[in-house]
């Protein structure tokens, strides 16, 4: 996939904010049962909260944004959410072009997109297609994502280019991941109360910061990814090494 044109703006709050923020939507399913609602409730709550954290990223000036829409093991679920899941994406992600336009928003898929069903991959080709001239800033859905799986096609994907017996290395588990272009998350978010990766962005994970909160995904808006870009900008990261 070629490198799109991203403007680096100046964030609005400080030049310390993440590059790359990746975000593991959870607590949708809890916030509709809270309320009397089925599950499938809380998902259609929970893509407008990816619109206004969407909108809050590009005005920030957060060049890389990476959601976590569906895991790998999300298949285990009931087959009806499942299937509500798949089909939010065939009827939502396209219908949204004005709104990716009105943001900037170039839309990029990471995960194993073959295993999904015709109408989920026909949306998510005319989105792609239709956002890539976009260039404020790049977001990635994770859609039948996991970390293991990532890494794997990775290496089944080196295996096709090797020479002779060459030893694999750290650059050519990197340079195959999906998108690899986009930089290693920087901050990764959780919302809904757990503490756990679930499968996401392992390799890319190495040395991200992490920041869990309570609040279940449908009531995140603005101020939250504000306040989590804040706290980030205060963390040292080392890297390893020590601060000079
Ligand atoms: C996250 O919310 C969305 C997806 C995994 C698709 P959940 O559906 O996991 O919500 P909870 O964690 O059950 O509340
Ligand atoms: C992680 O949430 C996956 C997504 C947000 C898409 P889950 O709800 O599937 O994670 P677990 O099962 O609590 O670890
Ligand atoms: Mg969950």
């Amino acid at each position: 996939m070629a490198l799109g044109k991203v403007n680096n703006i100046a964030p609005v709050g400080t030049e310390l904010y993440p590059s790359h923020v990746g975000i593991i939507m959870d607590g949708n399913g809890r916030w509709a049962t809270k309320r009397g609602l089925p599950r499938t409730a809380g998902h259609y709550e929970g893509v407008k909260a990816a619109k206004r954290i969407t909108t809050e990223a590009s005005r920030l000036g957060i060049p890389y944004l990476t959601y976590y829409v569906f895991s790998t093991e999300n298949w285990k679920r009931p087959q009806k959410e499942v299937d509500y899941l798949m089909n939010l994406l065939a009827t939502r992600l396209y219908s949204e072009v004005d709104f990716y336009k009105r943001v900037g928003a170039r839309v990029l898929i990471r995960g194993d997109f073959e295993k999904l069903n015709n109408a989920a991959r026909d949306a998510i080709i005319a989105t792609q297609e239709a956002t890539a001239d976009l260039d404020r800033l790049v977001v990635s859905l994770a859609i039948n994502h996991g970390g293991h799986d990532e890494i794997v096609r990775s290496i089944n994907r080196w295996l096709k280019t090797r020479n002779g017996d060459t030893p694999i290395s750290e650059t050519d588990i990197r340079s195959n991941l999906d998108l690899s272009f986009i930089p290693p998350v920087d901050l990764i978010i959780r919302s809904g109360g757990e503490k756990r990766l679930s499968n996401f962005m392992l390799w890319d994970a190495a040395y991200a910061e992490f920041a869990f909160y309570d609040t279940l995904w449908p009531d995140w808006g603005a101020k939250e990814l504000k306040s989590a870009c804040d706290d980030f900008a205060k963390r040292a990261r080392r890297f390893g090494g020590v601060d000079s």
